[in-house]
């Protein structure tokens, strides 16, 4: 059996990152619900296997430009690199977002549900997210790096299992949300008859949802493993 099929989504992804884009093409979870084996991945969604294959192969042959190699950078630097990256993209998209749902729920909800529906779950996103990146950036950050610094300095919470723990139940919650629109809007397919607005907020909602889902993997599969093997 071809070893690939062996590793789990969560791994072909942190060797790869551009490969997150196959799996997304799958529809298949590289985050949250990346600990399965691309077989049963496969088993699970009636996927063929050599499809999935051929399609990870050419991924790799057409990248050309060289991809951040994540799984190597040490804990510091990644933490930088989330904060700035991925911290300041939904900081700086939040609100944004958040007028164009409320503007197309308002506009054509009446017609079509669906778009006041993911308004709610959007916002029921930010309402998370906001809270969770602060305590990331005001608690657990400075700590890891603290632990990072002194190898033999206490963990200030006891233990570090605990604060990455509840971290990682937080992305599974704003998972879930997330993946409710990605359904409800078909996969960001916006309808032929739809006005800029519907267009600008699926565009930007399937922007925001990958940079999520690759923040998520950041931390969940890369990150919090590092920061595991250090205590
Ligand atoms: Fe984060
Ligand atoms: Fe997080």
């Amino acid at each position: 059996m071809n070893t690939i099929l062996n590793k789990t989504i969560a791994e072909v992804v942190s060797d790869d990152i551009s490969t997150a884009s196959v799996f997304k093409k799958y529809n298949l979870d590289f985050c949250c619900g990346g600990g399965i084996s691309l077989a049963s991945a496969c088993k699970k969604h009636d996927i063929n296997p050599s499809d999935l294959i051929n399609d990870l192969e050419s991924n790799h042959q057409k990248s050309d430009v060289p991809n951040l190699n994540f799984k190597d950078w040490d804990i510091t630097f990644l933490v930088d690199y989330i904060v700035n990256v991925h911290h300041k993209y939904v900081a700086e998209n939040l609100d944004i977002i958040d007028e164009f749902a409320q503007k197309v729920a308002k506009v054509h909800g009446d017609h079509s549900p669906e778009v006041i529906k993911i308004a709610e779950l959007y916002q029921k996103i930010a309402a998370e997210l906001v809270p969770h990146m602060q305590k990331e950036e005001r608690i657990l950050f400075p700590a890891i790096k603290a632990l990072v610094a002194n190898k033999n300095s206490e963990f200030p919470f006891g233990s570090v299992e605990g604060p990455i723990h509840m971290m990682e139940h937080e992305h599974e919650v704003v998972g879930v949300y997330a993946k409710e629109i990605i359904a409800l809007s078909n996969h960001f397919e916006a309808p032929e008859w739809a006005c800029n607005t519907y267009k600008a907020l699926y565009f930007k909602l399937d922007e925001f949802i990958n940079d999520l889902f690759q923040h998520i993997h950041l931390e969940n599969n890369i990150l919090f493993n590092k920061v595991k093997a250090l205590s």
